[in-house]
């Protein structure tokens, strides 16, 4: 059986905090793109324990990336969803060259590539602080910031009225782990787009509405 077409790719990257997920659900909407993050399959799949949730949630708690078969195999799985077909939004994947390599064979077989991968640049120590201080939404994974982005009613999601927690690997012995252990494999990725000429690298350390236009022109400019 052939597999489902895919129209746009798009490849979000950036350190743990730099701004994916914040940036993803604009330029989702904006770019009419489905909004695909590994790092929310992979917390929905811990709230619901199933078997790939048990698997997952001791890499997270360690800062850890799961293991590569694991994560493509959920990857590929959501790529053959309906919504996909229309083109998609990556965000988290891929996290070493192995996943970039996959990612790039599988969009073959659906007739696609990437077209673009924008770089999301963010110093370490704005990292630690925005992992420190984020929030993040219950029902949708909406993120916040207590100094730079707070709700407006405290504890409560502006977007779907849900509770507000803290993530458990944003606990700072984990955000340290997190930076250690997969800083490296970003600058692998970064040079992989670099070397496909699809590389876009964005200064993430602007304020979020300023990175939007950013990153909406880099996108544009086609
Ligand atoms: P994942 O959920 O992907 O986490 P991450 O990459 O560490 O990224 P974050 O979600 O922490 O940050 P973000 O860049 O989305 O920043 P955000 O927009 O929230 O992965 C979690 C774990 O799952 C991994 O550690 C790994 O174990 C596993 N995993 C996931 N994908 C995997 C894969 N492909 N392979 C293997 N394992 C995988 O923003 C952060 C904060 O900053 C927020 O509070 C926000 O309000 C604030 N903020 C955002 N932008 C700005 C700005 N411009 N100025 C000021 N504040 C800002």
């Amino acid at each position: 059986m052939s597999e489902q077409k895919i129209g746009r790719v798009v490849v979000l990257l950036g350190a743990p905090g730099a701004g994916k997920g914040t940036q993803a659900a604009i330029l989702s909407e904006r770019l009419g793109l489905a909004h695909v993050a590994t790092g929310d399959l992979f917390r929905a799949a811990v709230r619901d324990k199933t078997p790939l949730g048990v698997i997952a949630k001791g890499y997270m708690d360690r800062g850890e990336l799961v293991p590569d078969q694991v994560t493509i195999d959920m990857l590929l799985e959501r790529l053959g969803s309906p919504d996909a077909a229309g083109g998609i939004l990556l965000d988290g994947f891929p996290r070493n060259t192995v996943q970039a390599e996959v990612l790039d064979m599988a969009l073959a077989d659906r007739g696609a590539s990437v077209e673009a991968a924008p770089y999301i640049e963010v110093p370490e120590a704005e990292l630690v602080a925005r992992l420190g201080g984020r929030w993040i939404c219950r029902a949708a994974g909406h993120p916040y910031h207590e100094v730079t982005k707070p709700p407006v009613k405290p504890g409560v999601c502006d977007i779907d009225g849900s509770e507000l927690y803290q993530r458990d690997d944003d606990k700072p012995a984990t955000v340290q782990a997190r930076l250690r252990q997969q800083l490296g494999a970003l600058e692998q990725v970064v040079g992989y787009y670099r070397n496909a000429g699809v590389l876009k690298t964005v200064d993430g350390s602007r304020g979020i509405d300023q990175v939007s236009s950013d990153l909406l022109s880099v996108l544009s400019a086609r």
